[in-house]
């Protein structure tokens, strides 16, 4: 919204949360997420054409078009537990939005959705003894954190779906004039509102997938002396596969992949569609063994214990530029170890206060640190998590000599130049290439 604020100044855009906590820090000088960019963007727009309150009855009021992006987690109970998504936010929302409108509006819903929630929606909606009529439109989100705001104003595409009705069409052309003040009118596209909400899911199904494919190619570049990063170039150089989302790494993570996964398989098992569920639920199922082999190698490759030892996690967040902790593979590395009694230093330039929280549980087994140095010191292994830039430079010299022998670096990431690293003097393992060990 604060792109649309900052693109649009001829629009009012008011953003609105039941969290007064929320809502002050988006109006103080430290925003609640740390988002590259998203500051300066704040800053123009702010108090000028950017509102932010807690005043949800009045924005509802005064607004022609509702952009609804309530969370949509997995649900954790009943029906569909562990695997749908949870609904009960946005018809929430979507009942408060007829509650304090006297008039139709444009609903656009931005969360993640399942397919054919739209016309649940439009149903509550326009199911009102008022006689006005709501259009809802599906507007997925492609953005990827960390790179939010060059997505936003750069985006591949935008995706509008509407009721193929003349109302619906002419409503989805009112959002598509708004995303045409900077969004090249043939990166707009607009479609049906199923295919909308679908092609978030599949979107993301896709990504994922890639992930998983290229993971489980890394496994048996290991044992063959296959390089990962040499097949990952040789086939993404092939246009028609192309060279992004490639690269192998410990598992991926965020709130999106693993929750849209398992929503996209749950909906295909309720239309009776097993052998569809069964594919997609294959990509999480990869993605947790590719966790669960990185410690597994660890653990094998340290004389079969970890118990007792020092072992300095370098990154904590689901990926570089984010303090998101969300389904981070680190998450899933570190309850691992901790089972296999390691004593861990976590250390991260912007995921501290989360990691303490995923691990407050852990306390006695886990410490944190700002200093990567600090945090390596007398460290046994260090297992890189999170591919931030600062970790490709530092002194691992200096940081060799302060470590137990024989000294171990595990790089989840495969940024590290494993060459230098060993010619220091560590037994260097990564993902999808020979290891590389001192005898
Ligand atoms: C993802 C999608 O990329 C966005 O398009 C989508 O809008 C978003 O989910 C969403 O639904 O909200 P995000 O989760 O922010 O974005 O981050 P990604 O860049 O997709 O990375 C996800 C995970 O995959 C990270 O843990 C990342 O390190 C990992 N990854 C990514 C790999 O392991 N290898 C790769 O080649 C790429």
């Amino acid at each position: 919204m604060a792109v649309i604020a900052d693109r649009c100044p001829h629009v009012r855009v008011t953003v609105t949360d039941i969290n007064p906590e929320r809502i002050r820090a988006w109006n103080s000088d430290r925003l609640p997420i740390f988002e590259p960019g998203l500051e300066d963007v704040v800053r123009r727009a702010r108090g000028r054409n950017l509102f932010f309150s807690t005043d949800v009855a009045a924005a509802i009021r005064s607004a022609d078009l509702i952009f609804v992006s309530v969370n949509t987690p997995t649900k954790t109970f009943g029906e569909g537990a562990g695997r749908a998504a949870d609904l009960q936010y946005w018809e929430k929302t979507a009942r408060e939005i007829l509650a304090n409108s006297d008039r139709g509006k444009i609903v656009v819903e931005k969360s993640t959705l399942p397919v054919r929630t739209a016309a649940a929606m439009a149903r509550i909606l326009n199911s009102n003894g008022k006689g006005l009529r709501f259009q809802v439109l599906s507007n997925p989100e492609f953005l990827a954190e960390g790179t939010a705001i060059r997505d936003l104003e750069h985006p591949d595409r935008v995706l509008i779906g509407s009721e193929e009705t003349p109302d619906g069409v002419r409503a989805r052309r009112v959002l598509a004039n708004l995303y045409a003040t900077w969004v090249p009118r043939d990166r707009i596209i607009e479609s049906n509102v199923w295919s909308a909400e679908l092609s978030k899911l599949a979107a993301n199904a896709f990504l994922a997938q890639r992930i998983s494919s290229i993971n489980t190619i890394s496994a048996l570049c290991e044992r063959t002396e296959a390089d990962i990063d040499e097949v990952a170039r040789a086939i993404g150089t092939d246009s028609r596969i192309g060279p992004r989302f490639l690269q192998a790494s410990v598992g991926f993570g965020g709130s999106c992949f693993k929750k849209d996964l398992l929503n996209l398989a749950y909906i295909a098992d309720s239309y009776g569609l097993t052998e569809v569920a069964r594919y997609w639920e294959s990509v999480v199922r990869i993605n947790e063994w590719q966790e669960a082999r990185f410690v597994q190698t660890m653990v094998a490759n340290m004389f079969n214990t970890v118990a007792g030892k020092r072992i300095a996690l370098l990154g904590f967040a689901f990926k570089a530029n984010t303090g998101d902790t969300r389904e981070s593979p680190a998450l899933a590395v570190a309850r691992a170890l901790i089972a296999e009694r390691a004593r861990l230093v976590i250390t991260d330039p912007q995921a501290l206060p989360n990691a303490r929280a995923d691990l407050a549980d852990a306390a006695e087994s886990v410490e944190f640190e700002d200093d990567p140095y600090a945090a390596a010191r007398g460290a046994h292994a260090l297992a890189l998590l999170t591919e931030w830039d600062a970790y490709r430079r530092l002194d691992y010299r200096r940081i060799f000599d302060g470590m137990a022998k024989p000294a171990f670096v595990f790089d989840g990431r495969n940024i590290l130049d494993h060459q230098a690293l060993y010619d220091i003097g560590f037994n260097v393992f990564s993902i999808g290439k020979m290891p590389m060990m001192r005898v």
